[in-house]
């Protein structure tokens, strides 16, 4: 249990962890190329702890040194490899994907919420290639068995990065062409990092077409990730202000940006850089008064993993906000649409669940209250600026579960400037 105590003024300048989406894919897809390549400010929490030793045991030899991971691919993983994936959904399905045409058998688990988690997004786009992939009732543990692949066109229809991410490493090793299309464009790390390493592939909107290709190595300096930075903004907002440094900017992941907008929060993006493929920035929020907002689908997936956060700050704006088409909370590390409505309501705010979001009636503030995390990193960080902006503050259950995307969450809370 954590105890938070309300905050009257949180001021600060914030270095923030290296992305857990770009780690990921930086280790994963250097662990199946040609040569050696050196990552920086890498993440190293628990989600991506279980993709370096996926990696391993496919073969890759992986060297962690604080922030720094060095790795030398396998371009052909070992065979009958066990790959835990501990609580990690990117891990899982990316590398069902990755291995699917690597023509080896693989057994693929994770823990109880992982695999309550839904397989069959990618066993079935799969399996239009050819890969011959068993689900365990659609779920994890997943199977997967040597087939040779053909290329094919492939429509998504939910808007899912490790969905796409999964059929394009299917892509690099089937025969001729694979596309894949999505109703909305989604993180594109993959796409990026894969042009980087030398991939036969291209981008037309939201249609990515890859052709059979062999990986080379790339280092990768990982920029701070702005899912992580998402709390020490929203306290910015909330309660003074705040500067999150060289935080990653990509376009597809900025929708905590967009709500920012319109609720009225001030920022402002200093310094704009491009570092390793990825645009950055620092950036500055200031204490704002806040309005109600309407989100819908089609700004869902570049703040998919703010949304939560998003209800919270809702609370605190003026009147009635209404989040719909994100649907897609309810299969994430918790049902995020039944744990955020939990959360609000257990601080003493007003916030109803919707089939596919939330309605949040605001106050202008949170009494607080004590707060379970549902194991979930992600709650358990909205519910901390919950309780920092908070009356009273409160206490937090089950807070460890934040080491999966931000080990260091609680040290850096407390190292703003009084
Ligand atoms: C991720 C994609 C998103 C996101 C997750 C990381 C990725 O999931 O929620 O935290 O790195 O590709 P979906 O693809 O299920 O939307």
């Amino acid at each position: 249990m954590q105890r938070v105590q309300p905050i009257e003024r949180f001021e600060g300048e914030f270095e923030l962890p290296g992305d857990k989406s770009i780690t990921h894919r930086a280790v994963m897809f250097n662990g199946g190329a040609e040569g050696e390549a050196v990552i920086t400010n890498a993440l190293m929490g628990e989600d991506c702890i279980s993709t370096c030793r996926c990696m391993r045991q496919l073969g890759a030899q992986i060297d962690m040194d604080g922030t720094t991971i060095k790795v030398k691919g396998v371009p052909q993983f070992l065979n009958g490899a066990q790959l835990d994936c501990g609580n990690s959904g990117t891990t899982m399905r990316l590398l069902t994907g990755f291995i699917a045409g690597k023509r080896i058998e693989a057994k693929l688990y994770g823990d109880s919420s992982l695999s309550s988690r839904p397989m069959q997004r990618v066993s079935q786009p799969l399996s239009l290639l050819g890969a011959e992939i068993k689900t365990t009732d659609g779920h994890a543990p997943v199977y997967v068995y040597p087939k040779t692949l053909q290329g094919a066109d492939i429509r998504l229809t939910i808007a899912s990065a490790q969905v796409k991410s999964a059929v394009l490493l299917a892509g690099l090793s089937a025969d001729g062409e694979t596309s894949v299309v999505e109703p909305v464009k989604s993180r594109d790390h993959t796409e990026r990092m894969l042009t980087a390493m030398g991939a036969d592939i291209k981008v037309n909107e939201n249609r990515v077409t890859i052709k059979k290709s062999a990986l080379k190595s790339v280092d990768v300096r990982v920029p701070s990730d702005i899912s992580s930075a998402s709390y020490f903004m929203a306290l910015g907002a909330l309660k003074g202000k705040t500067l999150c440094k060289n935080v990653g900017i990509n376009p597809t992941r900025t929708g905590i940006l967009t709500a920012f907008d319109k609720l009225g929060v001030t920022y402002t993006l200093l310094n704009k850089r491009i570092s390793g493929g990825e645009e950055t920035a620092d950036i500055l929020v200031e204490k704002s008064y806040m309005q109600a907002i309407t989100l819908s689908e089609k700004d869902v997936p570049s703040m998919v993993d703010e949304l939560p956060l998003i209800a919270l700050l809702c609370s605190f704006a003026d009147g009635e906000s209404r989040i719909t088409g994100a649907k897609e909370l309810r299969v994430k590390e918790s049902d995020r649409i039944k744990t955020t409505a939990e959360l609000i309501n257990a601080l003493g705010g007003e916030c109803e669940e919707l089939e596919d979001g939330f309605v949040i009636r605001g106050k202008n503030k949170l009494i607080g209250g004590n707060v379970q995390s549902y194991l979930d990193h992600r709650i358990a960080m909205t519910g901390a600026v919950g309780l920092i902006a908070s009356e009273r503050g409160g206490n937090i259950y089950n807070p460890e579960c934040c080491a999966i995307s931000f080990p260091t969450f609680f040290e850096k809370l407390r190292q703003k400037n009084d």
